[in-house]
């Protein structure tokens, strides 16, 4: 049997990354995928793969910093599950830059994505987890909540709110036999990180300041996505799951 088989997940900035890793181990564990992006033709084409390989998944395009699109999108789950088992809000972005000279415009696009986008899901997404009866609620973080470094003072402000909120809602959604975990993954090479990968000296800095001396690859962040997701984390509540090669660890 595997780990996901009949089970119905949706991830959130799956069209590309992390979350298209995660919605590949997912649908390799056996679970039925949703993979909602903003970029509907990315989130079209990781469906594709996927369909192409005998899962079953289907792209839905959303934006999850719209009221409407996360409405909609679960709505797309409900008619036809009623349930969602596992809900991953991974969906995120990033704006470098001093934090001296951050816009109001910048700060408020950024956090209506990695912050806004994730309430919404986690507060709407309730009912069908709760009528799962063991649903998993993940959210991607990142290690930059507990870290500090030049230029991402906004993107880490956005990923520490979002695990204070994982814990209060591993508190409240327990009852309802909801896990709520936050996934916090180190540096992974994705088009989020492009930008700032491309710059050898940084990428060494960032190498050097890893036990492992390596980057992440993406599919090591789904794994352990798929483990908060399954019944192997059964008693795994209100964590977060560290995937950072030792980054954190480091002096
Ligand atoms: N890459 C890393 O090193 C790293 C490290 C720690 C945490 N994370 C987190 O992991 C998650 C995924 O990051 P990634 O590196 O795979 O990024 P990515 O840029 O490769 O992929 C992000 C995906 O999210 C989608 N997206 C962006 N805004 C959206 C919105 N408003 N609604 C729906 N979809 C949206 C994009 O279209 C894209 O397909 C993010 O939450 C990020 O903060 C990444």
């Amino acid at each position: 049997m595997r780990r996901l088989e009949g089970r119905v997940a949706l991830v959130t900035g799956a069209g590309a990354g992390i979350g298209r890793a995660i919605v590949h181990a997912f649908a390799g564990a056996g679970a039925c995928v949703y993979i909602a992006d903003v970029n509907g033709v990315a989130a079209e084409t990781v469906a594709a793969e996927l369909v192409e390989s005998g899962a079953q998944a289907q792209a839905i395009t959303a934006d999850v910093s719209r009221g409407q699109d996360v409405a909609a999108m679960l709505r797309v789950v409900e008619k036809a599950h009623g349930r969602i088992d596992v809900l991953v809000n991974n969906a995120g972005v990033n704006v470098r830059g001093d934090f001296r000279h951050l816009s109001d415009a910048d700060w408020v696009a950024i956090r209506e994505v990695n912050l806004d986008g994730v309430v919404r899901v986690a507060r709407d997404g309730f009912a069908l987890l709760k009528a799962s009866g063991r649903g998993s609620l993940i959210n991607v973080a990142s290690i930059m909540a507990h870290r500090g470094l030049r230029q991402l003072s906004a993107y880490s402000a956005t990923k520490g709110a979002v695990t204070a909120l994982t814990r209060g809602l591993a508190v409240e959604y327990a009852p309802f036999a909801i896990r709520v975990n936050a996934l916090c993954p180190g540096f992974v090479a994705t088009a989020l990180t492009q930008r700032v990968l491309r710059n050898p000296a940084i990428e060494k800095a960032l190498v050097d300041s890893t036990a492992l001396r390596r980057l992440g690859r993406p599919e090591e962040i789904a794994t352990a996505a798929l483990f908060l997701a399954s019944d192997d984390a059964s008693y795994v509540t209100g964590a977060e799951l560290v995937v950072d090669g030792g980054m954190g660890a480091m002096l």
